[in-house]
């Protein structure tokens, strides 16, 4: 049977976490509101939902809940096109749901992170039906990037910028009198004009919506496109047209332009004016962990999500590289690392891993479900043996693996209509997370489900994990439980590699416990550093050493 220690009984898992720099180890939890728990039985998440469920949060042992958008929006992209960034769209409830939800979260001792979405508004935001209607030379359209188009009637777009859901990142407008007009940018869908950061109405706009959600008690943001709002002097063309090739691995004239830097400088002070440490939470895909540094200098933000982490195979040597390179690109900074491996923009981590490797982070086959469950429980357990703060994304505590084979009808990714069901498989990672082992939704909610959840599911659930000391549920529980008995678990900046552990195997020393991993298909022999505390399988115990099996990680106490 799997090694796991007891969890705490509801209730006790949670003591507040000092307000010091209560970060820089935090485990927070990802709740994507659409997908977690409905409590209006419309088939959609929703706020009470989320607030109904907060115990459960609480008693998995986490320190925070990142909430993706619940604003007002016409939900071009899954609300990540705001209409109204101090109002929370009917779908989700109202804005007493999330002043009781941050109430309850505080009194159960969770802090609470808000997404803002800064790069980009809706086209049905005030502002930019206001630009459009009242015409060029307007002062309004000066928020957003309008131009005018090249060609010999302004028929082709002002540069060669595409979105990076495909196709280019403009589109045309209509003149109050009807006539073809300007072009405006959208790097995203086209209900996602870009704001222009150049104009001091925008940087006021976001400072005031900041200090609305501080004053409302959120601890912090994570802050959408953080790498976007500054695109280079002129707009320039690009001159490729393998542009979605370059995202994240090349410097470009739309993303992490050092000008960014001053619009988080302005908003960690905002920050820093409120009691308990609220923080800031770069989502910056940069080609590098080093420009992703940059974030998070001591006058910026607090953490910066680690793309580079998210993207590696369970694979030691590559790990291994991305764990040191990682540690080694926030100690000049002072930062804490961060480490994701799942979130509901990327296939799940336990059908990554269950696919070959080179597959990249959207993935559209199933794989071997046993193997890659049993990698993506091993490389949990190595992610929350690292220093720094992780993020769990809701549902990959229940092992759940990623829709597949979703129809083409039910899915909503604005990406997947616009590449031509090339790409747009995010809806795969965003399907409705089942509670219990029977009825509508599996507990979900008590009208269905927005997208389908597979008959399976019922046997994942919360219900059905819940008291299995084999279930992966139980083996997060017994994770971070283990972390918060052991504070030097997330602490420092540092780990000590042991020697010697064989091809495939990493090892490492941190204060008081050994984390020992075998990321290959056969067991390996390795010495007991110590007593063992918990395994994502079975370890066996001889007098001289112990046994890994396969893909599995073992923490050990020495
Ligand atoms: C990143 C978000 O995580 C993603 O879901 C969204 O589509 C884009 N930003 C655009 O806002």
């Amino acid at each position: 049977m799997t090694q796991h220690l007891a969890a705490p009984a509801p209730g006790t898992a949670h003591t507040p976490s000092t307000p010091t720099d209560w970060w820089r180890d935090a485990v927070i939890y990802q709740v994507y509101p659409r997908s977690f728990a409905d409590g209006d039985g419309d088939g959609m998440g929703d706020l009470a939902g989320v607030r109904a469920r907060l115990p459960y949060l609480r008693d998995l042992g986490v320190d925070a809940v990142w909430l993706s958008p619940f604003y007002a929006s016409p939900q071009a992209d899954a609300g990540y096109d705001v209409a109204d960034y101090r109002a929370i769209d009917p779908m989700f409830g109202t804005l007493l749901d999330a002043d009781g939800l941050i109430r309850d979260a505080h009194e159960l001792g969770l802090r609470v992170i808000t997404d803002v979405v800064p790069n980009h508004s809706s086209d049905q935001h005030e502002w930019f039906k206001r630009a459009l209607a009242e015409g060029p030379g307007s002062a309004l359209r000066d928020r957003y990037h309008f131009r005018p188009g090249k060609g010999t009637d302004g028929q082709l777009p002002p540069n060669d910028w595409e979105s990076v859901f495909g196709g280019p990142a403009w589109t045309r407008t209509t003149d109050p009198d009807g006539t073809p007009g300007d072009w405006y940018l959208h790097l995203f869908a086209p209900e996602q004009p870009d704001l222009n950061w150049e104009n001091a109405a925008v940087t006021d706009e976001f400072r005031s919506i900041l200090r609305f959600w501080l004053d409302m008690g959120v601890d912090g943001f994570r802050i959408d496109v953080a790498h976007g709002l500054v695109k280079a002097e002129g707009l320039p063309d690009l001159g490729t047209h393998d542009q979605l090739k370059l995202l994240g691995n090349d410097v470009m004239p739309f993303f992490d332009q050092d000008g960014v830097h001053d619009i988080y400088r302005a908003w960690r002070k905002i920050l820093d004016e409120y009691p308990g440490e609220r923080i800031g939470v770069a989502e910056a895909w940069t080609p590098t962990v080093e420009r992703t540094a940059n974030y998070v200098r001591p006058d910026e933000l607090h953490q910066a999500f680690n793309f580079q982490y998210l993207g590696t195979y369970w694979d030691a040597t590559a790990l291994r590289e991305v764990i040191d390179s990682s540690l080694a690109a926030m100690r000049p900074v002072g930062a804490p690392t961060t480490w994701v491996l799942s979130n509901h923009d990327v296939t799940r981590h336990a059908t990554r891993f269950a696919n070959p490797p080179g597959l990249g982070t959207q993935i559209r086959t199933p794989g071997d479900r046993e193997l890659g469950l049993r990698r993506a429980r091993a490389a949990t357990l190595l992610m929350l043996a690292l220093p720094g703060s992780a993020y769990v994304y809701q549902g990959e505590e229940l092992g759940l693996p990623d829709v597949t084979d979703l129809p083409d009808e039910v899915r909503q990714d604005p990406s997947f209509f616009r590449a031509a069901g090339q790409d747009g498989f995010r809806d795969g990672c965003r399907v409705p997370i089942p509670w219990t082992s029977t009825g509508p939704s599996y507990g979900f909610g008590t009208g269905g489900s927005w997208l389908p959840q597979p008959a399976t599911w019922g046997g994942l659930s919360v219900e059905a994990q819940t008291g299995d000391p084999t279930s992966t549920l139980e083996l997060y529980r017994s994770a971070l439980a283990v972390r918060r008995e052991h504070p030097g678990l997330g602490a420092g900046t540092d780990v000590s590699w042991l020697p010697d552990t064989g091809e495939g195997v990493l090892a490492f020393a941190r204060e008081g416990f050994v984390c020992t991993a075998n990321t290959t298909g056969a067991p390996v022999r390795i010495e007991a550093p110590g007593t063992l505390l918990l395994s994502s399988s079975e370890v066996t115990l001889a007098e001289d050493g112990a046994v890994l099996p396969a893909d599995t990680t073992a923490w050990w106490s020495v």
